[in-house]
């Protein structure tokens, strides 16, 4: 199948340019409209990974609402969104309270803590729905930076120290296990939440199951996925929420990106415009290579290949040496001021953009890969470097 961006033309965004699908955002929201409308669970968007307000009137045509991880993103789910907003913070601050009651409907607490030095502040507003974060002490993700579940976590409190009196005044739980998996890391998820916290049932409306899921991936098991949600809600007669945020953009979105220099040093190599470090550190972190529309992605450590004219490290415009953003074949001899399309980029990026060095922050595209139409929506200046810095 070839990838709808392959009928995008990069020479007609700035580089570097983040471009978002809207027909496939579409149909993300769609699938995770039918999850919502067939099995009666309410599905909002985790604004940490994604929160794109240029397409806020788009998501909340198909979402019940938005996760917010603080008061920040409580003020833009309320105003840039819509819809219901769940805040669920690890650390609250007092000063912050009455603001955030007035963007979120529904506040989670990290601790009982938390919740016992603040619920005389907090229950002052009326129709907010407070809840309580819950380490239910099962592991899925291999990597110690993305589970939440691992030894010594800070977040939420293990579910065996929890008793159904603590939960007085609270009228849910939250839990969040999963990072990237599909439906059978789901279902042994639940399968643990029900042991581990089942003895809370009783005392709760409401239970948040967090993200971490690939709901619109084609081959996740809707059907399935479905039936469990249904088969749960009707034996414990709790309202579910889901708040995905990786599924609500995945696939729809690129970062166009030129190339500023050629260069060998055992291998061969590209200076580009976009950067690993600024544009999409979880390339650093988790690590990961993101595709390239037209290249083989080769393994990060392909020192075998330098050497190799058609295998070159693309690296970033910036002075950290580990700005490297992957090793490729390319079929083309990449040349100065080509423009590549580095794939799936839109989730975690667009968030967690830096202006490290003095690096310019990619545009913002909305493309519509049906008709081709396209809207730059965003370009960015030296004044948004500068204003952050005094
Ligand atoms: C509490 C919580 N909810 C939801 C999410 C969204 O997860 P994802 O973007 O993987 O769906 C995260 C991600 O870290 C999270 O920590």
């Amino acid at each position: 199948m070839t990838h709808a961006f392959s009928r995008f033309d990069p020479a007609r965004v700035p580089s570097p340019c983040h471009v978002l699908d809207l027909v496939r955002l579409e149909e993300n929201l769609k699938r995770l409209k039918r999850v919502a409308d067939e099995s009666g669970v309410e599905v909002l968007l985790a604004l940490k990974a994604f929160s794109c307000f240029a397409v806020g009137d788009l998501i909340s045509g198909y979402l019940a609402g938005t996760a917010a991880s603080g008061l920040y993103e409580a003020r833009l789910g309320k105003q840039r969104f819509g819809g219901q907003v769940h805040a669920y913070v690890p650390g609250l601050k007092e000063q912050e309270i009455d603001e955030l009651l007035q963007y979120a409907d529904h506040v989670i607490v990290n601790s009982l803590g938390q919740w016992q030095r603040f619920r005389g502040k907090l229950q002052q507003s009326a129709g907010v729905s407070f809840g309580l974060r819950i380490n239910p002490g099962h592991t899925e993700v291999a990597n110690p930076l993305y589970d939440p579940c691992s030894p010594w976590s800070r977040l939420g409190v293990p579910a065996g120290n929890v008793r159904p009196e603590d939960l007085e005044g609270l009228s849910g739980i939250h839990v969040h296990a999963l990072c990237d998996h599909s439906y059978e890391a789901f279902d042994r998820m639940l399968g643990a939440v029900e042991s581990h916290c089942g003895h809370l049932f009783g005392a709760i409306d409401w239970i948040n199951l967090g993200g971490g899921l690939l709901i619109t991936e084609e081959d996740f098991p809707l059907d399935r996925f479905i039936a469990r949600l249904v088969d749960f809600r009707s034996r414990t007669g709790l309202k579910v929420y889901l708040e995905p945020g990786t599924a609500v953009a995945l696939h729809a979105g690129a970062l166009v990106s030129e190339v500023l220099d050629r260069a060998s040093n055992i291998g061969e190599l590209a200076i580009m415009d976009a950067s690993a470090t600024c544009h999409m550190p979880d390339v650093i972190e988790a690590p990961f290579t993101p595709d390239v529309l037209g290249a083989q992605t080769l393994p990060r450590d392909t020192a075998a290949r330098a050497g190799k004219p058609d295998v070159i490290r693309l690296g970033g415009p910036t002075c950290l040496a580990g700005d490297v953003i992957g090793t490729y074949r390319f079929d083309q001899p990449l040349e100065v001021g080509d423009r590549l399309v580095l794939l799936d980029l839109a989730y975690y990026t667009m968030v967690k953009a830096t202006t490290f060095n003095g690096t310019p922050l990619p545009a913002l595209a909305l493309w519509d890969s049906r008709t081709d139409a396209l809207e730059i929506v965003r370009e960015f200046s030296y004044e948004d470097f500068e204003t952050r810095l005094s």
